[in-house]
């Protein structure tokens, strides 16, 4: 069975569009979105439909949360605030029910989803290094044995033992059975790695692998329509440069 994860889209249409053109080329049985469809970018209505139509299952993100009233954002920098009440502003009483009923997290199988880390998803705590994995090694017993989350738009994975954790690379081949790994899919709306492509991962549970995928979109038309909605320029600028 092949799973696409995506997450962190942030509104941004274009890159969602490619990055489904780039799934329907490789064949998935299963599309998993992680969360944060809204905030910086400046169209989160159509990016709510596009998700509701070809996601399988949708997890709450951190923004998401913010837009419903769920998560207090006063302590987010003043642009990120005026994004999320933009936001709040145009996205439709439908879209907004169906977000404000997303769960935290989601499993399939022993295979597990959340936007941060997942044993406490409510709390969106971040795992991006080392040290924030080493947190988890104390939860091994809890931990499905495969976990995809969101939130850092970076991708990241990780294997624990009972007492351990290791950074790993991607694509990773093979899992052990007495291990538990945890992978950061990266952001198709807004990747942080230096690399402006959308991201998103597939697990092959055939073939036991987890490869990543970057996809060419549409960047000057999502930066020229986040200046033309009136968000802040910097936004825009972020997403040429991929950070
Ligand atoms: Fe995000």
């Amino acid at each position: 069975m092949k799973i696409a994860i995506i997450s962190d889209i942030h509104a941004n249409l274009q890159a969602l569009e490619a990055v489904f053109k780039q799934i329907e080329k490789r064949g998935v049985d299963m599309i998993a979105c992680l969360g944060d469809l809204v905030g910086y970018g400046s169209q989160p209505n159509e990016v709510i439909e596009l998700i509701r139509k070809n996601a399988d299952f949708v997890v709450m993100g951190n923004h998401d949360a913010s837009v419903v009233g769920k998560l207090d954002y006063s302590y987010h920098y003043e642009a990120a605030k005026n994004a999320l009440d933009w936001t709040k502003k145009i996205i439709t009483e439908d879209n907004y029910n169906w977000l404000n009923q997303l769960p935290h997290s989601r499993k399939f199988k022993d295979i597990g989803f959340s936007h941060g880390s997942p044993i406490t998803p409510e709390q969106f705590d971040y795992v991006y290094t080392i040290d924030h994995a080493f947190s988890l090694v104390d939860e091994y017993e809890k931990l499905p044995h495969i976990n995809f989350i969101g939130h850092s738009h970076l991708i990241k994975g990780y294997s624990f033992s009972k007492i351990m954790v290791d950074e790993i690379s991607l694509p990773r081949r093979g899992f052990r059975a007495q291990s538990k790994y945890l992978f950061s899919v990266g952001s198709v709306g807004q990747p942080r790695d230096g690399n402006p492509l959308a991201a998103f991962l597939i697990y092959d549970s055939d073939n036991e692998e987890v490869i990543m995928e970057r996809v060419l979109y549409d960047i000057t038309e999502a930066a020229d329509r986040i200046v033309k909605a009136g968000l802040s320029p910097n936004f825009a600028k972020r997403l040429s440069l991929g950070i």
